[in-house]
């Protein structure tokens, strides 16, 4: 097995350095880049200073700092984004080597061990792209609106307590809870496919954003959207609105067009069960079809 150091000092003598400590060990990165939403998209490569226990965050920082690709042109900082620095927020979600991750808990030593000297990367390929490695994720959180994953509570009044949830419940609940809404799950998705939606000249914002609205709940609403249905519906208050979660899971771009094919799951940095919330829709899905039958 190589260590992640026998490989950067590979990388090093690769580029002429003669290993005399980090300062002339190098990291070299490949970034797709586009210059404006709906623009051609370009790879531009870069080559920075390598630090022991740098993340993707800090490449990109020092990318923004030198602000020069590495055959020396001038060029525009590449744009990301990122928040927590510690996968809470969510923000940073790259293709980094082919595969979504989150670029503040992507170790530069492990990528270069586990991939090779050059790092790749790429914005998320189901939302439009803003800017560089900047997506617009309307989409995501269009999602979670559909089917209203909150605890539906009116006015800002004392309420009292809310009601008694047993341990088993809790245990149950919490890991739903943790997703961060960081779309790794949507962008493995085969049935998650990229919608994007372009202003006409002759619209006006409201039509534009009703025409987007429409095409976003025509495509899947994605395993994050699920699993958060699930979870809102297990919860004693949130359950108060569950047969509208499980009308919008039923509808088009609902729960149906889940094909099981568990990509979600496997790449989901928080380890959330998605098959699970998506076995347990699937059931709650039935059982409402039924009871719409019934209720004719
Ligand atoms: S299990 Fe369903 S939601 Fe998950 S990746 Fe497969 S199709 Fe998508
Ligand atoms: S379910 Fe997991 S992968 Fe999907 S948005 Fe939530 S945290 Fe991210
Ligand atoms: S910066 Fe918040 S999850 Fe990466």
């Amino acid at each position: 097995m190589i260590k992640a150091s026998e490989t950067v000092v590979d990388a090093d003598a690769a580029h002429g350095g003669h290993g005399d400590g980090n300062a002339t060990r190098t990291v070299r990165v490949r970034v797709l880049r586009q210059d404006v939403a709906g623009g051609e998209s370009y790879w531009e490569r870069h080559e920075v200073a390598y630090e022991p226990n740098m993340n993707v965050i800090s490449v990109l920082q020092k990318i923004a700092a030198s602000a020069k690709s590495q055959d020396g042109r001038r060029v525009a900082p590449v744009a990301w984004d990122c928040c927590c620095l510690e996968e809470v927020c969510g923000s940073c979600t790259m293709l980094i080597n082919g595969r979504t991750r989150m670029a503040c808990s992507s170790l530069v030593d492990r990528l270069m061990a586990e991939d090779g000297e050059e790092i790749e990367l790429r914005p998320m390929s189901k939302f439009p792209v803003v800017r560089d490695l900047v997506v617009d994720r309307k989409r995501l959180f269009g999602g979670l609106e559909k089917v209203k994953a909150w605890v539906p509570v009116e006015g800002s009044y004392d309420l009292g307590p809310g009601p008694r949830i047993s341990p088993e419940e809790q245990e149950d609940a919490y890991p739903l809870s943790t997703c961060m809404s960081c779309g790794c799950c949507v962008e493995a998705c085969p049935q998650y496919t990229k919608v994007e939606v372009v202003r006409r000249d002759d619209e006006t914002e409201a039509e534009f954003e009703k025409r987007r609205k429409a095409a976003f709940n025509a495509g899947f609403v994605g395993p994050h959207a699920v699993s958060q249905a699930m979870l809102f519906n297990a919860h004693p208050t949130g359950r108060m609105i569950a047969d509208e979660r499980m009308e919008a899971l039923t509808r088009q771009g609902g729960i149906q067009m889940c094909g099981n094919a568990q990509n979600c799951v496997a790449v989901c940095p928080k380890s959330i069960p998605l098959t699970r919330s998506i076995a347990r829709a699937g059931r709650a899905a039935t059982v409402w079809a039924i009871k719409k039958l019934f209720d004719r």
